[in-house]
Protein backbone atom coordinates (compact mmCIF):
# COMPACT_ATOMS: atom_id res chain seq x y z
CA UNK A 1 0.00 0.00 0.00
CA UNK A 2 1.21 3.26 -1.06
CA UNK A 3 0.00 6.68 1.53
CA UNK A 4 0.36 9.95 0.02
CA UNK A 5 -0.52 13.34 1.45
CA UNK A 6 -1.51 16.02 -0.74
CA UNK A 7 -2.31 19.21 -0.07
CA UNK A 8 -2.20 23.07 -1.47
CA UNK A 9 -0.86 25.62 1.01
CA UNK A 10 0.62 29.08 1.26
CA UNK A 11 4.19 29.94 1.17
CA UNK A 12 4.39 30.07 4.82
CA UNK A 13 2.59 26.60 4.97
CA UNK A 14 -1.08 27.21 6.31
CA UNK A 15 -3.54 24.89 4.82
CA UNK A 16 -6.40 27.17 5.09
CA UNK A 17 -6.88 30.98 6.63
CA UNK A 18 -9.05 32.50 8.95
CA UNK A 19 -12.93 30.85 9.28
CA UNK A 20 -11.61 28.23 7.23
CA UNK A 21 -10.58 30.64 4.21
CA UNK A 22 -9.13 28.75 0.80
CA UNK A 23 -10.01 31.17 -1.83
CA UNK A 24 -6.29 31.60 -2.70
CA UNK A 25 -6.31 27.93 -4.09
CA UNK A 26 -6.16 27.84 -7.50
CA UNK A 27 -8.20 26.39 -9.96
CA UNK A 28 -4.85 24.63 -11.23
CA UNK A 29 -4.33 23.14 -8.14
CA UNK A 30 -7.75 21.59 -7.60
CA UNK A 31 -7.59 20.11 -10.46
CA UNK A 32 -4.35 18.31 -9.86
CA UNK A 33 -5.89 17.42 -6.79
CA UNK A 34 -9.07 15.77 -8.55
CA UNK A 35 -7.11 14.51 -11.22
CA UNK A 36 -4.84 12.28 -8.82
CA UNK A 37 -8.06 11.54 -6.53
CA UNK A 38 -9.30 9.86 -9.38
CA UNK A 39 -6.45 7.46 -9.35
CA UNK A 40 -6.71 6.67 -5.60
CA UNK A 41 -8.40 4.05 -3.77
CA UNK A 42 -9.70 6.00 -0.10
CA UNK A 43 -9.03 9.03 0.65
CA UNK A 44 -8.56 9.75 4.62
CA UNK A 45 -9.87 13.38 6.42
CA UNK A 46 -10.79 14.90 9.61
CA UNK A 47 -14.36 15.92 10.19
CA UNK A 48 -13.61 19.81 9.84
CA UNK A 49 -12.44 18.93 6.23
CA UNK A 50 -15.62 16.77 6.24
CA UNK A 51 -18.20 19.32 7.24
CA UNK A 52 -16.77 22.18 4.98
CA UNK A 53 -16.60 19.56 1.89
CA UNK A 54 -19.42 20.32 -0.79
CA UNK A 55 -21.33 17.16 -1.57
CA UNK A 56 -20.01 17.14 -5.28
CA UNK A 57 -16.34 17.54 -3.89
CA UNK A 58 -16.49 13.58 -2.74
CA UNK A 59 -15.49 10.61 -5.94
CA UNK A 60 -16.97 8.02 -6.32
CA UNK A 61 -14.21 5.73 -7.00
CA UNK A 62 -12.96 6.09 -3.56
CA UNK A 63 -13.56 5.25 -0.20
CA UNK A 64 -13.55 8.04 2.01
CA UNK A 65 -12.62 7.58 6.10
CA UNK A 66 -13.43 10.77 8.09
CA UNK A 67 -11.80 10.35 11.54
CA UNK A 68 -14.19 11.99 14.37
CA UNK A 69 -15.23 11.23 17.61
CA UNK A 70 -18.93 12.08 16.83
CA UNK A 71 -19.97 10.32 13.98
CA UNK A 72 -23.02 12.09 11.92
CA UNK A 73 -26.51 10.29 11.75
CA UNK A 74 -26.35 10.89 8.32
CA UNK A 75 -23.09 10.84 6.24
CA UNK A 76 -23.09 13.05 2.66
CA UNK A 77 -22.26 10.22 0.42
CA UNK A 78 -22.47 6.53 0.84
CA UNK A 79 -18.90 5.62 0.25
CA UNK A 80 -17.76 6.85 3.13
CA UNK A 81 -16.59 5.39 6.75
CA UNK A 82 -16.50 7.37 10.02
CA UNK A 83 -14.16 6.39 12.52
CA UNK A 84 -11.96 7.00 15.62
CA UNK A 85 -9.57 4.34 14.92
CA UNK A 86 -5.44 4.76 15.23
CA UNK A 87 -4.60 6.21 12.09
CA UNK A 88 -2.41 2.74 11.78
CA UNK A 89 -5.19 0.81 12.26
CA UNK A 90 -7.40 3.14 9.39
CA UNK A 91 -4.68 1.99 7.21
CA UNK A 92 -4.47 -2.01 8.29
CA UNK A 93 -8.35 -1.51 7.37
CA UNK A 94 -8.26 -0.25 3.86
CA UNK A 95 -5.40 -3.14 3.43
CA UNK A 96 -7.97 -5.35 4.41
CA UNK A 97 -10.19 -3.63 2.10
CA UNK A 98 -7.47 -4.50 -0.90
CA UNK A 99 -7.14 -0.75 -1.48
CA UNK A 100 -3.58 -0.16 -2.83
CA UNK A 101 -3.36 4.02 -3.30
CA UNK A 102 -4.53 5.75 0.01
CA UNK A 103 -4.14 10.09 0.11
CA UNK A 104 -4.49 11.20 3.49
CA UNK A 105 -5.81 14.95 2.50
CA UNK A 106 -6.19 17.49 5.59
CA UNK A 107 -6.37 19.15 7.53
CA UNK A 108 -4.04 20.04 9.90
CA UNK A 109 -4.45 17.61 12.70
CA UNK A 110 -4.92 14.24 10.58
CA UNK A 111 -1.62 15.63 8.25
CA UNK A 112 0.03 15.61 11.84
CA UNK A 113 -1.13 12.37 13.04
CA UNK A 114 -0.37 10.28 10.27
CA UNK A 115 3.52 11.76 9.76
CA UNK A 116 4.30 11.24 12.97
CA UNK A 117 2.81 7.50 13.11
CA UNK A 118 5.49 7.25 9.89
CA UNK A 119 2.59 6.35 8.02
CA UNK A 120 3.04 8.86 4.63
CA UNK A 121 4.94 7.59 2.09
CA UNK A 122 4.97 10.71 -0.83
CA UNK A 123 3.73 14.24 0.02
CA UNK A 124 3.00 16.58 -2.53
CA UNK A 125 2.57 20.65 -1.99
CA UNK A 126 0.53 22.97 -4.08
CA UNK A 127 2.39 26.12 -3.15
CA UNK A 128 0.23 29.09 -3.97
CA UNK A 129 1.62 32.74 -3.99
CA UNK A 130 -0.23 33.46 -0.88
CA UNK A 131 0.98 34.77 2.43
CA UNK A 132 -1.64 34.61 5.42
CA UNK A 133 -0.97 35.85 9.14
CA UNK A 134 -3.40 33.64 10.53
CA UNK A 135 -4.82 29.94 10.02
CA UNK A 136 -4.46 26.29 10.08
CA UNK A 137 -1.23 25.14 9.80
CA UNK A 138 -0.35 21.50 7.24
CA UNK A 139 0.82 20.06 10.62
CA UNK A 140 -1.04 21.00 13.40
CA UNK A 141 1.85 19.99 15.66
CA UNK A 142 5.05 21.71 15.62
CA UNK A 143 7.43 19.04 17.37
CA UNK A 144 7.05 16.46 14.43
CA UNK A 145 10.74 16.30 12.37
CA UNK A 146 11.04 14.61 9.23
CA UNK A 147 13.20 14.55 6.24
CA UNK A 148 12.66 14.20 2.59
CA UNK A 149 13.70 14.07 -0.61
CA UNK A 150 12.36 15.86 -4.04
CA UNK A 151 11.30 13.63 -6.83
CA UNK A 152 9.85 16.39 -8.78
CA UNK A 153 8.91 20.06 -9.28
CA UNK A 154 6.13 20.73 -11.61
CA UNK A 155 4.83 24.27 -12.73
CA UNK A 156 1.32 23.86 -12.23
CA UNK A 157 0.49 27.72 -13.72
CA UNK A 158 2.14 30.78 -13.79
CA UNK A 159 1.62 31.19 -10.26
CA UNK A 160 1.62 28.01 -8.49
CA UNK A 161 3.86 25.32 -7.84
CA UNK A 162 3.66 21.72 -7.15
CA UNK A 163 6.31 20.23 -5.14
CA UNK A 164 7.08 16.10 -4.78
CA UNK A 165 8.69 14.58 -2.21
CA UNK A 166 9.41 10.97 -1.09
CA UNK A 167 9.69 10.71 3.02
CA UNK A 168 13.17 8.81 3.90
CA UNK A 169 12.73 6.13 6.53
CA UNK A 170 15.48 6.04 8.92
N1 LIG B 1 -5.38 23.48 1.44
C1 LIG B 1 -5.76 22.22 1.34
O1 LIG B 1 -5.31 21.48 0.46
C2 LIG B 1 -6.73 21.68 2.35
C3 LIG B 1 -7.11 20.33 2.29
C4 LIG B 1 -7.96 19.83 3.28
C5 LIG B 1 -8.41 20.65 4.31
N2 LIG B 1 -8.02 21.95 4.33
C6 LIG B 1 -8.47 22.83 5.42
O2 LIG B 1 -8.10 22.29 6.67
C7 LIG B 1 -8.99 22.82 7.65
C8 LIG B 1 -9.36 21.71 8.64
O3 LIG B 1 -8.21 21.29 9.31
P1 LIG B 1 -8.20 21.00 10.89
O4 LIG B 1 -6.79 20.71 11.28
O5 LIG B 1 -8.94 22.10 11.57
O6 LIG B 1 -9.15 19.72 11.05
P2 LIG B 1 -9.20 18.26 10.42
O7 LIG B 1 -7.87 17.61 10.55
O8 LIG B 1 -9.86 18.30 9.10
O9 LIG B 1 -10.25 17.59 11.44
C9 LIG B 1 -10.00 17.59 12.82
C10 LIG B 1 -11.11 16.80 13.49
O10 LIG B 1 -11.00 15.43 13.15
C11 LIG B 1 -11.32 14.63 14.26
N3 LIG B 1 -10.13 13.86 14.65
C12 LIG B 1 -8.84 14.22 14.52
N4 LIG B 1 -8.04 13.25 14.98
C13 LIG B 1 -8.85 12.26 15.41
C14 LIG B 1 -8.62 10.97 15.98
N5 LIG B 1 -7.38 10.53 16.22
N6 LIG B 1 -9.69 10.21 16.29
C15 LIG B 1 -10.95 10.64 16.04
N7 LIG B 1 -11.22 11.85 15.51
C16 LIG B 1 -10.19 12.65 15.20
C17 LIG B 1 -11.80 15.55 15.35
O11 LIG B 1 -13.19 15.74 15.12
P3 LIG B 1 -14.35 15.40 16.19
O12 LIG B 1 -14.45 16.61 17.03
O13 LIG B 1 -15.56 15.16 15.34
O14 LIG B 1 -13.90 14.20 16.95
C18 LIG B 1 -11.07 16.84 15.02
O15 LIG B 1 -11.68 17.98 15.53
C19 LIG B 1 -10.18 23.38 6.91
O16 LIG B 1 -10.13 24.80 6.95
C20 LIG B 1 -9.97 22.93 5.47
O17 LIG B 1 -10.43 23.86 4.53
C21 LIG B 1 -7.20 22.48 3.39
Amino acid sequence: MKTILYMAITINGFVAGENDDTSWVSKESWESYLKTIKSMDAVIIGRNTYDIMPQDEFQPNCIYVVLTHNAPEKAKVTNIIFTDKSPQAILDLLNEKDCRKVCVSGGGQVNAQFLEGNLINEIYVDIEPQILGRGIPLFARNDISQKLRLLEVNRLSENTIQLHYTVERI
